[in-house]
């Protein structure tokens, strides 16, 4: 099925140097493709809206504070099974139960700095690129 996702390589992605080895990783996938790229340092209400499942959470505060520290990457990829295939890809949210090849598991340590963002459903990723590219929308 043809789908597709909203992706961020968050702030962490970008400050070490690690947005081309993932974007890389992205490509290395047939038949998926890049349908827009935009750098940017998010607005806290773009998070707000962005992360709404998770108000009252104690980890909320720190994450939108660590989202909003510097410049992110969104992208929307869009090819075969691509919401499933990018979660997979990511590997688990803590990266220590994120297994090796992973890009969570390989190059991640603590869950609030975990490396990238993908939309969790079809429906997610509507609603998301919405919030971020509401141009593609
Ligand atoms: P969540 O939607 O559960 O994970 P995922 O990004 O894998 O969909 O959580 C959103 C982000 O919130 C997660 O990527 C990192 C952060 N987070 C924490 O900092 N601590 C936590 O205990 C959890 C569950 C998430
Ligand atoms: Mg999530």
């Amino acid at each position: 099925m043809t789908q597709r996702t909203l992706v961020l390589l968050k702030p962490d992605a970008v400050a070490r140097g690690l947005a081309g080895e993932i974007i890389s990783r992205i490509e290395r996938k047939a038949n998926w493709r890049l349908a827009a790229v935009e750098l940017r340092t998010f607005e806290r209400a773009t998070l707000e809206l962005h992360y709404a499942e998770h108000v009252g959470r104690p980890f909320y505060e720190p994450l939108l504070e660590f989202m909003t520290s510097g410049p992110s990457i969104a992208l929307i990829v869009e090819g075969e099974n691509v919401v499933p295939g990018i979660r997979a890809l990511a590997g688990a949210t803590d990266p220590l139960q994120a297994g090796p090849g992973t890009i969570r598991g390989d190059f991640a340590t603590i869950t609030r700095e975990n490396l990238i963002h993908a939309s969790d459903s079809a429906e997610s990723a509507e609603r998301e690129i919405k919030i971020f590219f509401p141009a593609h929308a």
